[in-house]
């Protein structure tokens, strides 16, 4: 038998509702559980987590997270929601927040904790598939 696993992708959609990033952070330890990626759980679920928030509070329909294996031990976790604007973070190098901000850093610590990252703008309404796809990968012990 091969040793060698095979490519794997899965995709959950969600409703727009509060406990949808809990729900899609339970999915994800399942996952990472199963196929024996449980090193890389804790950046994946922090990864995850900023870019589902964000979807939640920055977006105002559902949202989707797609987890797919990459080179072995590594994980792309992709967010897409309906929002077509990429974030700042996103394009070029932020600036750090002011201390006294109290929010501003979730995509400061992706930039910090992803092997990489990237964003795209999927659009064609009249196919239905608006919006944008942010994706981050780790895995790799960069
Ligand atoms: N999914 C998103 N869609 C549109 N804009 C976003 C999204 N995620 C983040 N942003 C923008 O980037 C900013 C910075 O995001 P972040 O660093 O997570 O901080 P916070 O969510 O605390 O504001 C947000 O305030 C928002 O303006
Ligand atoms: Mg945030």
């Amino acid at each position: 038998m091969s040793t060698v696993s095979k490519p794997w992708s899965y995709t959950l959609q969600l409703p727009h509702e509060a406990h949808s990033p809990r729900i899609a952070r339970c999915t994800l330890r399942s996952i990472l559980k199963a196929h024996q990626l449980t090193q890389v759980t804790d950046t994946a679920e922090l990864l995850a987590s900023e870019l589902l928030t964000n979807a939640h509070l920055h977006s105002d329909g559902a949202y989707a997270l797609r987890l797919r294996s990459g080179q072995p031990g590594q994980v792309r976790i992709s967010v897409w929601d309906t929002n077509p604007e990429i974030p700042t973070a996103f394009v070029k190098e932020p600036e750090a927040p002011d201390d006294s901000a109290e929010c501003g850093r979730g995509l400061l610590l992706v930039r910090l904790c992803a092997d990489a990252w990237g964003a795209y703008q999927l659009g064609d309404a009249a196919f239905g598939c608006t919006g944008k796809l942010l994706w981050a990968e780790c895995g790799s012990g960069k």
